[in-house]
């Protein structure tokens, strides 16, 4: 079966799925490099309050409502979630943190866009989509430090 079309209004969401994907291609690069890791921790840690912290309350807010909590796809999520943020907030050894957050990060968001999202989509009302859209602009800007600031994901969505 070829890959589902993301619904338009899932699309702000998908893009910030690439923007976890760049972070993830960038811990790499980094790890490769032999970079400071503490630096490169903190600056990861500021995306992850900024941008995936947002990103993780709408989808757990609005977008996996449409299958339940029940569902065993959101339950992964929803635990994923957990065990990413943990990821972000450990403070020891800050290379095999870097590869943890890279090898999680970018599992969790492929399963997202492979296999959650495409389920999300077949199963959401329009109503229901309608209100993904809603709630992640309110969140998008309630979480925006400045106006026009900023050239991550959050400029993307007002693009
Ligand atoms: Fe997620
Ligand atoms: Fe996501």
């Amino acid at each position: 079966m070829p890959p589902l079309e993301r619904h338009p209004l899932l699309r702000p969401l998908s893009r910030e799925h690439h923007q976890g994907l760049l972070l993830c291609r960038r811990i790499r690069r980094e790890l490769q490099a032999r970079a400071d890791h503490d630096l490169v921790l903190n600056e990861c840690r500021a995306f992850f309050h900024a941008d995936l912290l947002p990103h993780f309350a709408v989808e757990e807010e609005v977008v996996f409502p449409v299958l339940g909590r029940g569902n065993p796809l959101v339950q992964r999520a929803i635990a994923e979630h957990r065990r990413i943020a943990r990821l972000f907030l450990r403070t020891v050894d800050p290379r095999t943190t870097l590869g943890l957050v890279e090898e999680e990060l970018e599992a969790h968001i492929r399963f997202e866009e492979r296999v959650l999202f495409p389920e999300v989509q077949r199963t959401a009302t329009p109503e229901e989509m309608d209100r993904i859209d809603q709630v992640h602009g309110v969140m998008i800007s309630a979480c925006e430090p400045e106006a026009g600031a900023g050239t991550g994901p959050r400029a993307a969505h007002r693009a």
